[in-house]
């Protein structure tokens, strides 16, 4: 690690990346590193955080997010405790802030939440005394260890985040991915392009400091990442585009639209696909992929996140 690297986060949580530093990502992105490493051993467990117990406090559907947190925490020797909403006493009416001081009574050291309305991790941060809240997705908030997952895989493709032209086509504005990757990307000195129709593309998107592209074409030239983002059919509810099958003959990417990136560009997504209305399949599943290289990837940056923020980076710094 170079020396002007902190030890520590300045954070007790992670809302989203908008708080984050260049060199906090740096930070998260370079351990990350480290356990990758352990991820590859036979036997893949380290016991950083023995003797903690971390509750994954999912009130939406996931499968990436809750199962990579699930097997970090594992890998770091925590106790884990998994919620679903569902089989709770949320379905008593039983109030988020409740749940969550009956949670840290528990003597519950770290807190993961998803929940539809933006804000909730910062509603359970401020109520919460001891315990460390991580938000693994907020409505059209943030997604922060999706966003870090992200820089990661690209890091690794490309070499380095500074001057990359990254593309993010699709639902911009209901997108927690987009806005992730938008803060941390920006802060990692890369350059952003958002494209979709202009109904999914906030007015004021610009300044977050990114390029705003109508025509698929015109964002797509010279990009050295295509970020197709996922069309929240679940998120809308009115219609912002006449049809899917418009939204892919105006959008969807496929094989001769990726020719016009950069010859070594590479393909995101962070799941789950709609095949065939942003992505086409035989982009997806081609070598130009690292779609499941964003997937192996959010294990190690959510062991990174879990034991710097519980304390991990202060112990080696001692
Ligand atoms: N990318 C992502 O958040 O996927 P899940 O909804 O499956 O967690």
């Amino acid at each position: 690690m170079s020396e002007d690297h902190l030890y520590a986060l300045r954070h007790r949580h992670l809302i989203g990346l908008e708080d984050y530093s260049g060199a906090e990502i740096r930070l998260i992105l370079d351990t990350a590193d480290s356990f990758k490493e352990v991820i590859r051993r036979p036997i893949r467990k380290v016991p950083a955080l023995r003797g903690k117990n971390v509750v994954n406090l999912f009130f939406e559907s996931s499968t990436r997010t809750r199962l990579s947190f699930e097997l970090a925490e594992k890998q770091l020797s925590a106790d884990t405790l998994n919620f679903a909403s569902t089989g709770s006493s949320v379905s008593k009416g039983e109030s988020l802030g409740d749940t969550a001081r009956n949670i840290e009574a528990m003597q519950v050291d770290c807190v993961v939440v998803r929940h539809a309305a933006a804000g909730a991790p910062l509603f359970l941060s401020q109520c919460l005394s001891n315990a460390v809240v991580i938000n693994a997705g907020d409505g059209a908030h943030e997604h922060p260890t999706q966003g870090l997952l992200d820089l990661l895989t690209m890091r690794d493709a490309l070499g380095g985040l500074e001057g990359l032209k990254v593309v993010l086509v699709g639902d911009i504005a209901h997108s927690r991915v987009a806005r992730s990757n938008i803060w941390g990307l920006r802060k990692m000195g890369a350059r952003v392009a958002v494209c979709g129709p202009p109904t999914l593309i906030p007015v004021d998107i610009e300044d977050m400091g990114v390029e705003v592209c109508y025509r698929v074409e015109d964002a797509l030239r010279d990009a050295d990442v295509v970020y197709a983002l996922r069309i929240q059919l679940e998120r809308q509810h009115e219609a912002f585009f006449p049809s899917l099958r418009e939204y892919t003959r105006l959008f969807g990417i496929d094989p001769e639209r990726l020719e016009l990136a950069k010859p070594d560009a590479v393909v995101m997504h962070p799941g789950p696909i709609n095949r065939g209305v942003e992505l086409d399949s035989r982009v997806a599943d081609s070598g130009r992929s690292v779609i499941l290289d964003q997937v192996t990837n959010g294990v190690a940056v959510r062991m990174a996140v879990l034991y710097l923020l519980n304390g991990g980076g202060e112990r080696d710094a001692a």
